[in-house]
């Protein structure tokens, strides 16, 4: 570890003994002392006391201008007045049936009229939109296998969890990658199901096709790729994909359970004119609640209502949920606000790109909607294998550096990116890109010092 990254993290855990005291403790009755894997860092993660708007706070009181947002969830940021106005009103209504209710009509009715949708079915999790989805795929087109992108992720299902961080041993070919389960547990038979392909490289998706002809169901994708920081689809990607999908009778699944609330009032398909044939939605439709859906044709929906293929589900619509994701579409994700947070991002990658310059950083800043990361890479990545290539202690140098002057830039992990929310204000871009100004002089200065990563990082 380099002396500028033991600096920052010497500081860190002076400013959060506290943390570091709640994560011993949790480590005795929950594994890593977290609920969820990618909440674990070394040496400890930050234990939260409260958030308000944009800001959130630790247990030893330190304030930060939030950017992690709960992994871009918050699009609202927290405790948005609306989406809490509507969850108190309900709370005194009933939180969960088990019965329909109108507010399902209502939502369903805001979804098809953004994304190009004609019906749809809720849940509350992304892992269970994308489930859902690769299954009515599956069943859509009646064949067993999906097409899915090296490095990206799509949620915690066994289809999901194949070559999601695959290391570089195991990577194969970067025409036709490997299958590589994430982890034990992930059976043989959803292996050999998930074909693997690799982002920007049409060719390596046509391949695909033909090794397996007639087998194919879907191709999976998040038109974004925000599995390696923010990676964005080259001109002709996505059309590329729709004509290869359309060609071989397979359907195109559009994950975006990021994107589709964040990149605009459209999600991706409005944004590059590609439509697919499944959309699957999450985190920040749902206002801070845990809301998910899945959307398609009539005619894809029909083998649910014919009771062709099963979906259910005991928190699906519950009317918490539901009270939120209509206040967050109705109230959090309008025109007014889109515009007010790209002017925002606008403001924030501007200045980011301005320090880099000035202080002659080997890195780029990506930005899309909402959403926006420092790239530490010489040029633009463009698929899972480029983004290997990353300098990761000089971004964690980055990260404890900005964590340390008030700011969470983003979630920990380099394969993350920042969110905005409509709660940002131009005083907290300020605080970000002052502490950024501050950092990036030593970031500059490790780099050189270290000098370039030629070989990529197992992750
Ligand atoms: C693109 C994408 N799809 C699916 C998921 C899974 O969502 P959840 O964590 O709500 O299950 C995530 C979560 O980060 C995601 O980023």
């Amino acid at each position: 570890m380099h002396d500028a990254l033991k600096n920052e993290i010497s500081t860190y855990e002076k400013r959060t003994p506290k943390s570091a005291a709640s994560h011993t403790r949790a480590l005795k009755r929950i594994p890593l002392g977290v609920a969820s894997n990618y909440r674990a860092y070394d040496p400890y993660p930050l234990f939260v006391k409260e958030a308000q708007g944009s800001k959130i706070r630790d247990i030893d009181g330190n304030e930060y201008v939030d950017h992690n947002l709960c992994f871009g969830t918050l699009m609202a940021g927290h405790s948005h007045p609306e989406v809490v106005k509507a969850v108190e009103a309900q709370l005194h209504h009933g939180t969960a049936y088990g019965m329909p209710h109108d507010m399902e009509w209502e939502l369903a009715e805001e979804i098809c009229g953004r994304y190009p949708v004609e019906m749809v079915r809720f849940g509350s999790s992304g892992t269970e939109a994308t489930m859902h989805a690769c299954r009515i795929a599956r069943a859509a087109a009646g064949r067993d296998k999906i097409i899915k992108f090296e490095g990206s992720y799509h949620g915690l299902h066994d289809t999901a969890l194949i070559s999601v961080k695959p290391k570089p041993e195991e990577y194969g070919d970067a025409d036709a990658p490997n299958s590589v389960p994430g982890g034990l547990g992930v059976p043989q038979a959803s292996v050999a199901n998930v074909v693997i392909a690799s982002f920007n490289n049409l060719k390596s998706v046509e391949r695909r096709f033909k090794g397996n002809p007639g087998q194919i169901a879907a191709v999976i994708l998040e038109p974004i790729l925000m599995n390696v920081g923010l990676c964005m689809p080259q001109p002709g990607f996505l059309e590329g994909l729709r004509k290869l999908c359309t060609e071989n009778g397979a359907l195109l699944i559009f994950d975006e359970v990021k994107t589709g609330a964040k990149l605009g009032w459209g999600g991706a398909s409005e944004a590059y004119n590609v439509k697919p044939d499944i959309t699957c939605l999450a985190k920040s439709i749902g206002g801070g609640f845990p809301l998910a859906a899945f959307g398609t044709s009539r005619k894809v929906m029909d083998l649910i209502s014919d009771h062709k293929v099963f979906h259910g589900g005991t928190y699906n619509t519950n009317p918490i949920s539901m009270a939120a994701g209509l206040a967050t579409f109705r109230s959090v994700l309008t025109r007014e606000n889109y515009a007010h947070v790209a002017k925002l991002s606008k403001k924030l990658a501007e200045g980011y790109r301005k320090t880099i310059a000035k202080v002659g950083l080997k890195a780029y800043v990506a930005s899309a909607g909402a959403n926006g990361a420092l790239m530490l890479y010489p040029k633009e990545i463009q698929n899972y294998r480029d983004w290997t290539l990353v300098d990761i202690d000089l971004w964690r140098q980055y990260w404890f550096g900005m964590v340390n002057r008030g700011v969470l830039a983003q979630p920990y992990w380099w394969d993350e990116q920042w969110t905005i929310s409509v709660q940002h204000t131009e005083a907290d871009i300020d605080k970000h890109l002052a502490a950024f100004e501050d950092v990036a002089p030593g970031l500059a200065k490790a780099q050189q010092e270290r000098g370039p990563v030629t070989v990529a990082a197992g992750h």
